[in-house]
């Protein structure tokens, strides 16, 4: 795939909230060693979980690449593609086993450019890319649960209008909602402003 350079704008702190949208999708993680190797894996279990300050987890099988390096270094960078056939096709490249050391970007022919803050990569042709702090990771059923504390955030500019809010038709975030985790990714980007039908006093809470 002929990459083609968008600008990648800076992403505020108080908008990263916005542009997380919708909160779980299939993402790229890239991580580096100590030794400062790269290393991508695809993940469907990121989830944003909390709203300020803004934390992603997501949950890896122990013993993979990620899980060594996330407790060796205490960071990664979640880089979401878009619902688009040959971005998803390198996702699953990227979800190989390839072994340790190996940088999954180049076996999978994705473009590495810098993160803002952290030292593991952004992929440069997804959309959208949080770089993360580990607050804390829990071992469980084989898995490790990773929590997350982004500190910073940024954006293909044409995917965010002038708020922040991201524009669902262009970011086409992609999930794995309602399928089997194989092969099928599944897009949704409806957008339908609900009345509040209930009258009484608790209607005017807004939610944070
Ligand atoms: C779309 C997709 C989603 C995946 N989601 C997860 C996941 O949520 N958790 C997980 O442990 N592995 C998941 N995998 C498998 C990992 O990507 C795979 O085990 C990979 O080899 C890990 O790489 P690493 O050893 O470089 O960390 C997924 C794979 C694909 C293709």
């Amino acid at each position: 795939m002929a990459y083609t350079p968008v600008r990648k704008v800076d992403v505020p702190n108080e908008h990263w909230d916005r542009l997380y949208s919708p909160v779980a999708c299939a993402v790229m993680i890239t991580t580096v060693d100590r030794e400062g190797r790269v290393n991508a894996a695809s993940f469907a279990t990121c989830v944003r979980q909390n709203h300020e300050p803004t934390c992603i987890s997501f949950t890896v099988e122990i013993d993979k690449d990620t899980y060594h390096n996330v407790l060796a270094t205490e960071e990664f960078v979640v880089n979401i593609p878009s619902f688009d056939r040959e971005i998803l096709e390198k996702v699953r490249v990227v979800g190989l086993p390839f072994p340790r050391g190996v940088n999954e970007l180049e076996k999978a022919g994705l473009t590495a450019i810098p993160g803002r803050a952290l030292r593991p990569p952004r992929i440069a042709e997804c959309k959208a890319h949080y770089e993360c702090k580990v607050i804390w990771t829990k071992e469980w059923l084989h898995r490790l649960t990773v929590m997350g504390q982004v500190v910073a955030g940024s954006v293909d500019e044409d995917c965010i209008d002038k708020d922040g809010y991201a524009i669902l038709e262009k970011l086409r975030p992609t999930h794995y909602c309602g399928r089997a985790f194989d092969n099928k990714f599944v897009a949704s980007y409806e957008v339908m402003e609900v009345d509040m039908v209930y009258k009484g006093p608790e209607a005017q809470h807004k939610p944070k």
